[in-house]
């Protein structure tokens, strides 16, 4: 594979991309021979997903299942499909952190994504593991990945070229022969920021085709065009609206883009989910100084195949455009799999205080003069627990929490008195007298994945404030969401029964017995904010604040008779029922 003059060649023969995003993290592994069949069927003749590196190396130097791209990659070869593979280290995505590890960007902060030396060191690290499932899978040797992609809309955030350099040279010298692009939005200081020399340019953008590539011409005279995200839907955020976009509209645009000879990936061809409380945040307005925007768990960003893999009537729309420029008949739409016979109802029979877990599971306790962040204990995805006592005796003052991200439930002497968010700055507890003790319970609502406050940290950042002064002496403690998937984790906790809960938050157990598996939603009424599991697989958070009221629990993770079902919940339990309806 390599770029000509106008188009991509393949053994000398052009070839247009014809590609759709489908990200293998946001779907179950035993649907993904029916999600790549669903974009062949749509006309597709290329899948593309990044690779987040945060989940594939949660603390420094482990490595976690890279090779799961490997076998995606095999899945989507297997498929009939190439495959355009975008490792970062920055992904973007509406992932948390934007896919850097948060170990990394806790110690390193602003020198994230420079010729920092420690920041390149890491990330070439990074590059040779995804290296080891890429390379021996190029298009030249038999296997589907015709492009990779260095950084991600590099121009959005920075001008250190000679890191995209470094990026550059790396991934060449761990053997990726195939043509290295940049992707960045149609504009002028963006592509200058972003484009580096041996990597072709393309663009970005949802409309306007004719005006961005006049922009990546006048940038770049010559090459194939690409628009490597053409957006034909958008992400939600939690207590905004559901994105939707007209289909045939977008179908217009896609039209445009194909009759000016360009190559295209579709942004998203098929969302899926934010399984395992990985969803990330944006920071509102236009200085990105504004309220922090989580990410719902559903990424179906109204995309052609919803995120139950069904198609759409944008699927329709899009397939007739694409039918025009597809090498043969396309493919049949595969059957939609198998979705669950009947709703079940489930009823928590045991559970266990938040304290409680988190004496179980949670990590070791740390002291100190002041409050530790959540990349200082090593949490990624999870809550936080912060104790301190207010001196005495003293009258009663306000009592200030300083840079809150994100929600906190606070409680003076045993007793719930607040749940802070980070609208007002700093957040108030309410006016307390001293002695007293004091315990937050902070969740991180995820990482902001896009602009200049990419990477800040999580927790209690600013400090504890009575009155104005600091205190100085904090205990803080760290529960893990994946050490509630461990072996053993569920033996470690004491449960009680589950009827004298009142609605307290902590963790709640509940099986449910299934005949005819397959896909479904989850349903928990009146349950305020937390994470799900399914068979200890996280379907990620829910949260009463809407808009979005249901999970989706991919049909793989149910199985015949017993299931299992655990709730960590933050704020507040709801009615003692979890439900599970077919997703239709
Ligand atoms: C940019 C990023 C993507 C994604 C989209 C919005 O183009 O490159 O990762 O965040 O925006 O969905």
């Amino acid at each position: 594979m390599r770029g000509g003059d106008d188009a991509f060649l393949l053994g000398g023969r052009p070839v247009r991309l014809l590609s759709g995003a489908l990200h293998y993290f946001r779907v179950h592994e035993g649907l993904w021979r029916h999600r790549l069949g669903m974009l062949r069927a749509m006309g597709l003749n290329c899948v593309e997903t990044y690779v987040p590196w945060n989940r594939h190396e949660p603390s420094p130097g482990r490595a976690r299942d890279v090779g799961e791209l490997g076998r995606f990659l095999d899945a989507a070869r297997e498929a009939g499909l190439y495959a355009i593979v975008r490792p970062g280290p920055y992904i973007c995505a509406e992932w948390d952190n934007g896919g850097l590890p948060a170990w990394l960007t806790g110690r390193l902060g602003a020198r994230v994504r420079t010729r920092d030396e420690e920041f390149v060191r890491a990330a070439e690290r990074w590059l040779a593991l995804v290296a080891e499932q890429v390379v021996g899978r190029q298009v030249d040797r038999g296997g589907p990945v015709v492009l990779v992609q260095v950084e991600n809309e590099y121009g959005s955030y920075g001008s250190d070229r000679v890191y995209l350099r470094r990026l550059v040279e790396r991934l060449r010298a761990l053997g990726v022969t195939v043509p290295l692009i940049t992707s960045d939005g149609p504009e002028e200081h963006m592509l200058s920021g972003g484009t580096v020399p041996g990597a072709l340019a393309t663009v970005n953008f949802g409309s306007g085709a004719r005006e961005a590539f006049a922009a990546l011409r006048r940038h770049q005279e010559r090459g194939p065009l690409m628009c490597t995200e053409f957006w034909c839907g958008w992400f939600t955020h939690w207590g905004g609206e559901e994105a939707a976009r007209d289909a045939r509209e977008a179908a217009g645009v896609l039209e445009e883009i194909l009759g000016l000879g360009a190559s295209v990936n579709i942004y998203m061809a098929h969302g899926g989910s934010n399984f395992g409380g990985w969803a990330g945040a944006n920071r509102a307005g236009d200085d990105f100084r504004g309220a922090l925007r989580p990410m719902v768990t559903s990424y179906d960003y109204d995309a052609p195949i919803d995120e139950f893999g069904r198609p759409t009537e944008k699927f329709r729309a899009f397939r007739r455009v694409l039918s025009r420029y597809a090498e043969g008949p396309l493919p049949a739409v595969p059957p939609t799999p198998p979705v669950l016979r009947a709703p079940v109802v489930a009823h928590p029979a045991g559970w266990a205080p938040l304290g409680e877990v988190m004496d179980a599971l949670g990590g070791p306790e740390e002291r100190g003069p002041v409050p530790p962040s959540f990349e200082d204990l090593g949490v990624d995805r999870g809550v936080v627990r912060y104790r301190f006592t207010v001196p005495g005796p003293r009258r009663a003052y306000p009592l200030w929490v300083a840079g809150l991200r994100d929600v906190a439930v606070a409680s003076v002497d045993g007793v719930r008195v607040a749940v802070l968010d980070d609208a007002r700055d700093p957040a108030p507890i309410g006016e307390v007298a001293g002695p007293a003790e004091v315990e937050l319970w902070v969740e991180s609502l995820g990482r902001v994945n896009y602009g200049p406050r990419l990477g800040e940290p999580k927790g209690v950042t600013g400090g504890l404030l009575h009155e104005r002064q600091y205190v100085h002496e904090v205990a803080a403690r760290g529960l893990r969401l994946d050490a509630l998937e461990e072996p053993g984790a569920m033996e470690a906790v004491g449960w009680r029964p589950a009827g004298a809960a009142g609605g307290d938050p902590g963790l709640y157990r509940a099986s449910c017995a299934v005949a005819g598996a397959g896909d479904a939603v989850l349903e928990l009424p009146g349950w305020v904010r937390g994470f799900v599991w399914v068979n200890r697989f996280c379907l990620g958070r829910y949260w009463g604040r809407g808009p979005q009221r249901a999970l989706y629990v991919p049909g793989p993770v149910l199985r015949e008779g017993d299931n299992e079902l655990l709730v960590l919940e933050c704020e507040g339990a709801g009615e003692p029922v979890l439900r599970l309806s077919p997703a239709v």
